[in-house]
């Protein structure tokens, strides 16, 4: 979902992924970009709001993932309730967000209804960790420069 340019399809191909991805974007210049990789079955371009699910079949994915795409002016926090629709009981979601102040709003959105699918046996928590989503060079006080990193969070999801 948000499948950009279609780098998380070239990271599986460069891991030896020999399965079949698909890819979700909203902006037709950055999918031609994905689409001369030749690595996608289909790559559809949609725009995702609350109200235009993806024209694909409930159930139909194993795995859904989404880096960098989940944010505020870029997918809505309901995107999640579409991934669940569309993969298979056992099916997982993989996904990256940013976790600073300029995303708290929208993420306690994003957790909220996760929560409430976990509380209703949708979907079980399997991995929640933070990590630097990546990191840069800053010039320093003392002239120098240091590396800072912006936090992320990682989390992965199964449907039961
Ligand atoms: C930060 S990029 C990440 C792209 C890719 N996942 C990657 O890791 O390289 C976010 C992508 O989401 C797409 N996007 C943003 N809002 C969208 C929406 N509402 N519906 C569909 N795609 C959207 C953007 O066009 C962009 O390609």
């Amino acid at each position: 979902m948000g499948s950009g340019t279609g780098n998380i399809g070239q990271a599986l191909h460069e891991h030896r992924f020999i399965g079949v991805i698909d890819g979700v974007e909203g902006n037709s210049e950055m999918n031609a970009v994905a689409e001369q990789k030749n690595m996608h079955r289909n790559l559809i371009v949609h725009f995702l709001t609350p109200d235009t699910p993806v024209p694909l079949d409930d159930a139909s994915y194993d795995v859904i993932t989404c880096c960098a795409s989940l944010s505020p002016r870029s997918l809505p926090a309901s995107t999640v309730l579409e991934m669940v629709r569309l993969l298979k009981p056992g099916g997982y979601i993989w996904y990256t967000t940013r976790d600073t102040s300029q995303h708290s709003i929208y993420n306690s959105k994003l957790n909220g209804l996760i929560d409430e699918m976990i509380q209703s046996e949708k979907v079980k928590d399997i991995i929640r960790r933070s990590f630097s989503y990546y990191t840069y060079e800053v010039k320093s006080e003392n002239g120098g420069t240091e590396m800072f990193s912006l936090p992320g969070i990682e989390r992965v999801l199964k449907i039961t």
